[in-house]
Formats: C-alpha cells, structure tokens, sequence
C-alpha cells in the first residue's frame, strides 16, 4: 500500500472513532443469577427486535456492586457498537459457526451469512450462521459470557484487552453472564438462549447422505449394504435430486416415483428418512405450491410491490417472507402432506438464503437479497430491511419447519437440520458445517469448529465427516471417521461427481475400520443420549473442549484435536500429536473388539471417578441396545465412581409427563471388590422390567475387572485376580 492510501484509511479510521459518539447506560439490570442487561439510550425494540432470546428477561434486582464488565455503547452514522474492555489473560472463546482455532483471542468474525462452499480454513471467511456471543476464561478458571442481541449485520473482533462488536444497524442490548467457571456461564447462555429439545434416538445413530442418491433403486442398494454388511446405520438422506426438477414439496416422477413405499421399505429395515427442503420456490404457474404462496401473498417484495425474485436450484425462484407470521403459517402448513408419506425428518439447505447472481457483473454479486429490500414483519417482528433480517432468515424458516413438523407429527419429536442460523436457533433445528473439503486440513478444523458451535449454545452438530467436496481416500475417510462417531452429529455426505463415499466404498481393510468405528458409536449411545438430556435441560455441550476438565490447567485452553464427550469420555483422534491432555486417572477405553489396535480408530478414555452406560452392538436404534447393559466404571484414587443413564420411549413426548428413568449409579472399592449398586432413580419409566442384566467393567491400572448383577442386586466385581 502506498503513503498516500495509508494516510487515506488512517484517516478514515480517526475519522469514525472521532465521529463515533458515546451513548449512555441507560438501564442496567440483574436479570438472572450473575446475569446483568445493559441496555443503551435510545434503544428501540422496534429497531432491533431480539431474535436471539428465548422470552423478554425480566429484572430481578440491581447490578451487583463489584460487578466489572460493562459495555461501552456507540454510534456512528446510524450505526451501532458495543466495546468492552478486558483485563489481561483471558483466554477467549465462541462467536459460533468460525474457521480457524479454538482459542479465539485477536480473530475477526464477520457476521453477515453466507454460502461458503469450499471455504478455507483461514480466518475470517463468513460462513452461513451467526453468533454475536464471546465466552472469556481467566486464569483462575472462572468465566464470563457477552450476548450482542442483535442480528443486523456486523464484525465481532475479539481483541485480549477488548472485545467489538460493530453493527451496520440500531442499537442493541447487550448481556453479560459472570460466574465462577465456564460451565456456569453456559448454564447461564442457556437460561438466555433456552435449549435444545430431546431429539428423537434414532437422529443420535449414524447417518449416510450423498448429493444425491439419484434413484430410489440406488437408496435402497446404500440401505441393504449396510445390512448385509452389519456396518450400523439409522438414516438415508435425500438430497435435492429427489424433487421434480427441484421444486419444493414434490417428488420426481421417474426417480422417486412411490416415496411413501420407499420409506415403508426403508422403515421394515430399521433406516428413517431426511428429505431437504430449500427455501426458494421456482416461479412456475403450473406449480401448486408457487401459485399456493402468491394466493397467500407470502413472497419477500421488492421495494416496488413486486415479488423478489433470485435464482436457485429451479432457476427463478420466490421466497416467504419468514419474518410474516401468516408467511410462516403457511410454509408450517406445507409439511402436512409432505411428511405424510412417511418422511422422519427434514433437511432446510441454503437458506442464508443463498442465491445464485452469476449471471451479474462481479462487483453487483452479493450471493443474497439486496440489502434494501423491506422484510414485512408482523406480529413481535417490526417490518425492517434485509440488513436487519438477513441473519435471521434461516433461523425463522427453521422455526417456521419446526411448527410444521410438529403439527403434522404431533406425538414424534421433528428432527430438522439447517445450514443457515443465529445465535438461540438451537432451539428449532441441529446443524452441521456446510461444505467442507476432503482434505486433512478440514478434518482437522472440524474439531475446533464443532466444539466451538457447542459453545455458543448448539450442541447438535457435526461436519460432514470424509468431506464433501472433492474425492476422498480411504485412509481420509477412516480417520474422520474414527473420531467423527463420537461427535455429537454423526453424518457422511459427498458432493455429486465426487467418489463413492460410503463406508465399503475404499475397499475391505477401510470397511472393517469403519464398522468397528461405528459399532463404537453404538455401543455408547445410552451415555450419549443421556449427555442430550443432559444438554436439553442446562445448555451444557454434548462435545466439550478438553480444558472443561480442569479450567484452571492453562496448558489444556488451546487443545483442539482432543475433546471430551460429556465430561467423562476423552476422545483423542488419531492424527492428534501431542495433544494436551488433562490431569488425574484417565484410563483406556475399549469398546469392541480390535478397537484398540486398528490405527484409524480414536483413542478413548475414561475419567476416573465416573461410570459410563454402554449398550450392545446394534444395527440401528429400532434394536434394544441396553438389555444387557454394560456400566464401565473407573474408579477414582478414593476407589469410587458415580455416572447416570437416561432413558425414555426415544421418541414421543411421553417424558415430559413422566414417562423415562434417570438411573444413578455409584461404585465403592471395598478391600478387593468394587461394589457397584443403582443409588437413586427419577421418573415413573420400570427400568427393571427394561435391564434385565447389567454387565460391569472396571477399570484400573490399565487391567479390566468383570462382573454381572442386576439393577435390584448390584453388581460385585472381583479385583483378586
Ligand atoms: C448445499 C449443501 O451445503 C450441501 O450439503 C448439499 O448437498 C447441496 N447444497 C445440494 O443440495
């Protein structure tokens, strides 16, 4: 850069600090346990309505009086800021859906979403969803939370000594979560943000997906191999080829000509199904659902009363307005007939919303809406500009998806998958990372990215494990997926012209890899289905960063290739190198036979102290998996352990009234025998009727003790040989 161009933007940089005016605190408020609301002069609601919160706050008393963090309001040109300023040492984490490491002191995120495919791992690339949330960590382990509530467009810029966030919009309250570990600012984030709710078993067990199964014949090979291969599996996914030529809610007559037989075939083999569902519906006047959407007047409007049009998939395509409760009506009332034909789940792609502007010179792409168009609003939701909502469409289509899925299927939890979200959209669908790449680069990021999405309030989550875009090697393939399994959303996708990418595809040595990879996976899903209760009722991530073991061990604060799922099961890939592991008793894991020595499996440990639910091998969640069940228990240096195992029906609201068992067990070492009993038990569900037989494993010293028992004997196991 020459001196002129420098003095130019040091300029105009003075400039906008110079111009930037300070607003007062106008209202600072406790409004949860250590959780204070600052709100700025000025600020109007009807500006920035809040599509991150759960409910209004309300205030339940005063700032307390050695409270520190406070943000420091702006405006500068119509646009708002919020500073805060940070002490040293603070290790920094969040901000979501972001490329590049864990620890995320001195990053810039731009939030703004966007279609990303193929993104680099380097820093600051936007991708397709929003989170305006920070999470700090000092030294001593204790730990703060910062919630931006707004969804216009913005930066948010993590300095060490101060944290930006800088919006091309109005004013915008601001939370901040103080409390004594970052465990406790997540249970904090949660009683903001809510939670997510229980999803149904089967979307815990492994899902195989590819850009597209083009036939129905070619869905039903994939299922079958999985059976006849005993390779475990509960979900094939359909992707946009299934539609007539891509429009929304329809079937393509040739090669998916009987959907509702194709899924009752798929059902008898224990597989469900995810169909996609993008947001754009092709202009068409010989389409029911197009002419359907104008009759209702749902259509995003150009600023002249016309229907925005963008090209997607179909072509020409309009979309519903989702920030209009009557829009959002009617796309819920869309799932009705569509899941009737035996669909389990649903897959909302693109909707940042990602539109296809090519054919424009490149200084006019935008890949969205142009920003002026006017969003119309209605109920809660002032009428406002795509600055405003853009961040927030794919969070209202989701939350629009959900009501309809639950409508259609009342008494079935929805399982629904978005790309693109905000900040608090948890509580309407799981996510995944968009279109990563096949290389070791993007396995590698996809540990960082997951846990980081776990901490910003969305446990469910995974990449696309093997890559999406371009071939991958059976040796990729296996080593994703040794430590993909045991991440929190389980899925295999390719992009069309890429290989074959199930797990057979790279030959036999990979195949056996990857059964046992997934039988792994299986054999844990009572301990995994019981970190979801656990995160459906505190906010807490299902996939934790290692240093959640001891927050205080600042050796542990940037391990990124090691994780723990729950607290007591350590996951250390097989790419790790030296990764920073945390102190105490940690002993080996082995969950199926040759675990151990295959080279691309994960290496699993388990906390001492605790006791992990393990079931049998299964093929697929229709299977029972816990009867027996295997309580794998090690012991800590006091020789006692304790852990849980929820169970429900897997899928129903019948746990809302009662219907599940919360089983806690603990274990005592006595002179040379462990004793491992049930010690309390919560819900009405007869867990007695359903574990017949307990098998138990403890661990120590790297040796396996075992023994057998019952929920109502307890289990004795020998440690004298
Ligand atoms: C983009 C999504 O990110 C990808 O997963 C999907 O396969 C394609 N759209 C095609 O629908």
């Amino acid at each position: 850069m020459n001196l002129k161009k420098l003095t130019f933007f040091t300029a105009l940089l003075f400039s906008s600090t110079l111009f930037a005016k300070n607003i007062p605190i106008q209202k600072a408020a406790l409004v949860g346990d250590r959780i204070v609301e600052f709100i700025p002069a000025g600020f109007d609601k009807s500006k920035t309505p809040s599509l991150i919160l759960k409910e209004e706050p309300l205030a339940k008393g005063s700032v307390p009086r050695n409270w520190k963090l406070r943000p420091t309001f702006t405006i500068n040109d119509n646009k708002a800021a919020a500073y805060i300023n940070l002490p040293a040492g603070i290790s920094l984490y969040g901000g979501g859906e972001v490329t590049g490491p864990l620890l995320r002191n001195g990053k810039t995120i731009k939030l703004w979403n966007t279609d990303s495919g193929a993104y680099s791992v380097e820093e600051g690339k936007r991708l397709y969803q929003s989170h305006p949330w920070v999470m700090g960590v000092r030294q001593d382990g204790t730990a703060f939370g910062i919630i931006f509530d707004s969804s216009w467009k913005a930066e948010l810029q993590t300095e060490s000594n101060q944290i930006q966030f800088r919006t091309e919009g109005a004013l915008f309250r601001t939370y901040i979560i103080d409390r004594e570990s970052p465990q406790a600012v997540l249970k904090g984030l949660a009683e903001l943000i809510g939670t997510i709710e229980m999803p149904p078993l089967w979307s815990l067990g492994y899902h195989q997906c590819r850009f597209s199964y083009l036939t129905e014949q070619r869905v039903r090979e994939v299922a079958d191999t999985f059976r006849s291969k005993k390779i475990p599996c509960d979900v094939i996914w359909m992707d946009i080829d299934y539609m007539d030529g891509y429009r929304v809610f329809t079937f393509h007559p040739k090669n998916y000509p009987n959907p509702t037989a194709l899924n009752k075939d798929l059902h008898q083999k224990g597989f469900k199904t995810v169909y996609m569902i993008d947001p754009g519906v092709m202009v068409d006047k010989n389409y029911g659902i197009y002419n359907s959407g104008s009759a209702s007047n749902v259509w995003v409007k150009n600023n002249d009363g016309s229907d925005y049009t963008g090209k997607a998939w179909p072509g020409d395509c309009t979309f519903p307005d989702f920030t209009n409760p009557q829009a959002r009506n009617w796309w819920s009332g869309l799932y009705k007939d569509f899941l009737a034909k035996g669909i389990d789940g649903v897959w909302n792609d693109v909707n940042e919303p990602a539109i296809n502007d090519n054919h424009l010179p490149e200084s006019q792409r935008t890949g969205t809406m142009p920003t002026s168009i006017i969003h119309k609003g209605g109920g809660d939701l002032p009428a406002g500009p795509h600055l405003l909502y853009h961040n927030a469409y794919g969070r209202l289509m989701v939350e629009a998806s959900r009501k309809g899925i639950i409508d259609a299927n009342p008494n079935k939890r929805p399982f629904l998958l978005t790309r693109s979200n905000l900040l608090g959209g948890q509580r309407y669908a799981a996510t995944w990372t968009g279109d990563n790449l096949a290389s070791w680069d993007h396995l590698k990021l996809s540990v960082p990215m997951s846990i980081t999405l776990g901490l910003s309030g969305q446990p469910f989550n995974g990449p696309d494990i093997g890559g999406f875009l371009e071939n991958t090697s059976g040796e990729l393939w296996a080593n994703w997926l040794g430590f993909g399994v045991f991440m929190p959303f389980a899925r295999g996708h390719a992009c069309a012209g890429t290989n074959d990418k199930e797990p057979w595809a790279y030959g036999e040595e990979i195949e056996r890899s990857s059964r046992i990879a997934l039988e792994r996976r299986y054999r844990l899903l009572p301990y995994l289905y019981t970190q979801f209760y656990n995160t459906s009722k505190t906010g807490l991530p299902v996939m934790a960063p290692v240093f959640f073991a001891d927050a205080k061990d600042l050796k542990l604060r940037n391990e990124e290739q090691a994780f723990l799922m729950g607290e007591n099961v350590l996951v250390i890939p097989a790419f790790a190198k030296n990764p920073a592991l945390p102190a105490g008793i940690w002993e080996d894991l082995s969950l199926v036979e040759g675990d151990m020595t295959d080279k691309y499996q994960a290496k699993l440990k388990i906390k001492g102290g605790s006791i992990i639910p393990a079931g049998k091998i299964i093929q697929n969640t229709t299977e029972r998996s816990f009867d027996p069940l295997t309580l794998l228990v090690c012991p800590n240096k006091k020789g006692s352990a304790e852990g849980q195992l929820y169970i429900d029906a897997g899928d129903g609201w019948g746990f809302k009234t009662g219907d599940y068992s919360l089983l806690s067990f603990n274990a005592k070492r006595v002179g040379n025998t462990v004793n491992i009993k049930l010690a309390s038990k919560a819900g009405k569900r007869d867990a007695y009727k359903e574990i017949q037989k307990i098998n138990a494993e403890v661990l120590i010293n790297g040796k396996v003790y075992r023994g057998s028992g019952s929920l109502k004997s307890g289990i004795q196991v020998s440690l004298a040989k």
